[in-house]
């Protein structure tokens, strides 16, 4: 028997819709970078500042200061009877259940037949995006053959296993991935192939997924613009939300955080096309989401820019997340993955320390679906370096499991990454067990006091 005396408010859901903040500010992205392009003595501990070239310490510090800010949260437990005396020398195991922040990985129809891997993503990840299962040329490849075995059996797979997954995606904006019999039709034609496309796999999938990319790529691509009309993506996300309006409907984009070179898709456009979509009319209480496919190179990384460009797209207030995420190897050096771990590790810590970002997704995991740019293991799912540097991370960033004795006051604090836990507080007088589970985050639990009160 407990009572347990704690601030349970509804957690509140993310800020859908609103950017106009980061419209106010989208021009000073470019300041922004040329200020940290300028700077080279400035070493001001001040967020204004913050793009000077600081020691790889000094960015890990600050990077640390923004995890504990934006993902843990402290809790300051007092444990009493009843009668509300001390329960002096308490012991309490602290579980986490689950985590706020989700590491997620990409997934071929491979999966299905094969237990091992199966075993090692479901105990590795709670999210997923299938490679191509779901894409129309994988589901549609014959015009009106549609066939989504493989589709289905990977979302029951991961639906029996806690793994959210991404609809992964729609449409795709690039000519280059349209099957023929979809390029060879006239407009007309093509918008009603298009129409039943989005109908066929929205109605299938409806409130079963954690968020649908509607169209793929459609910053750096316009073949539906250019066949159709100039408001085709907005059009397709409103058709979208018609048919599963609580589902997040995300764009998905590359080289918006990889490459400062690249005028198609800086954060400031991205931001604009966003803006775009949800201003055509229908789309106002549009949940949207900002995704990063994240595919970068094998140059050193620009952690200004990754930095600038996550806080930008910060502004406004929607889910991020990293979507296809890589870092390719260099061949010309003797150990390949020598660099490619360390940029990784940049890039990961980083980009965590972003609050805004809500999952990280790995695209290639098991090498049993390509290994082409980097994966997490071999054939036989023994860890990479890349693999190593994950698995340590994913350690790093829970809570994990902690056993405490309250003080003769009975009290102790503790900072726990913000998830579920369960905490079980054994009397230390009659070892009598009691326990309870909730929410930790800094709504959930604003003043970070919580009093569990046992009988006895
Ligand atoms: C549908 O896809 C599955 C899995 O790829 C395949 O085994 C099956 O033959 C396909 N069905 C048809 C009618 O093509
Ligand atoms: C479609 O796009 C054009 C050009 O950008 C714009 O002027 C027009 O208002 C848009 N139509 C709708 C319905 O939003
Ligand atoms: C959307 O979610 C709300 C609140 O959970 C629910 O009442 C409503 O029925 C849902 N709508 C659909 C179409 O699923
Ligand atoms: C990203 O941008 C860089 C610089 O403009 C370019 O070299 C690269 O090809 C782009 N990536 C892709 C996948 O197009
Ligand atoms: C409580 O548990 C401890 C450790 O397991 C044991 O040493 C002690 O005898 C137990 N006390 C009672 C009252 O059962
Ligand atoms: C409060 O309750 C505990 C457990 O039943 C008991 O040991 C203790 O003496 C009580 N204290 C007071 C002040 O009543």
């Amino acid at each position: 028997m407990k009572i347990l005396t704690i601030f349970l408010l509804p957690c509140i859901l993310l800020n859908l819709g609103d950017i106009t903040h980061a419209q106010e500010n989208e021009d000073s992205f470019d300041h922004y970078y040329a200020t940290a392009k300028g700077k080279n003595t400035v070493k001001d501990w001040d967020e204004n500042n913050l793009f000077s070239p600081f020691t790889k310490q000094e960015w890990r510090s600050y990077q640390e200061k923004k995890i504990n800010e934006g993902r843990k949260t402290e809790l300051s437990f007092k444990v009493t009877y009843a009668n509300k005396t001390a329960v002096k020398g308490a012991r309490l195991y602290i579980k986490q259940l689950t985590s706020d922040f989700h590491w997620g990985c990409g997934m071929t129809h491979r999966i299905l037949n094969n237990e091992a891997y199966k075993n090692w993503f479901a105990s590795k990840f709670t999210a997923a995006d299938f490679h191509n299962e779901l894409k129309w040329y994988y589901t549609e490849k014959i015009q009106g053959q549609e066939n989504y075995t493989d589709p289905d059996a990977m979302l029951k797979f991961a639906d029996e296993n806690g793994i959210i997954v991404r609809g992964h995606t729609i449409l795709w904006d690039d000519i280059k991935y349209q099957q023929k019999w979809v390029k060879a039709l006239s407009p007309e034609k093509l918008l009603e192939a298009a129409n039943k496309r989005v109908d066929s796999v929205v109605k299938r999938y409806k409130g079963r997924l954690i968020g649908w990319d509607v169209m793929n790529e459609n910053l750096h691509h316009h073949f539906f613009e250019k066949r159709l009309d100039k408001n085709a993506s907005a059009m397709f996300y409103n058709r979208v939300y018609n048919i599963d309006p609580n589902t997040t409907l995300y764009m998905n984009e590359f080289n918006t955080t990889e490459h400062v070179n690249d005028e198609d898709a800086p954060p400031n456009k991205y931001l604009r096309k966003l803006k775009e979509i949800q201003s055509y009319p229908g789309n106002g209480g549009m949940k949207m989401g900002i995704g990063l496919e994240s595919h970068y190179g094998a140059e050193p990384i620009d952690l200004h820019y990754v930095r600038s460009s996550l806080s930008l797209l910060s502004q406004a207030g929607l889910p991020i997340w990293l979507t296809e995420l890589d870092v390719k190897m260099d061949p010309a050096l003797q150990n390949p993955t020598e660099l490619q771990v360390i940029y990784l590790e940049e890039i990961l810590r980083e980009s965590f320390s972003h609050a805004a970002v809500k999952a990280i997704i790995i695209w290639t995991g098991a090498s049993i679906d390509g290994c082409d740019v980097m994966c997490m293991t071999n054939e036989k799912l023994e860890n990479t370096p890349v693999g190593d540097l994950i698995d340590r991370l994913m350690e790093e960033w829970r809570t994990g499991n902690i056993e405490v004795v309250a003080d003769s006051n009975g009290c102790f604090e503790v900072s726990v990454f913000n998830g579920r836990y369960e905490v079980t507080v054994v009397d230390p007088v009659t070892n009598a067990s009691t326990c309870v589970s909730f929410k930790v985050d800094k709504v959930s639990i604003p003043d970070k006091n919580i009093h569990l009160q046992i009988l006895g």
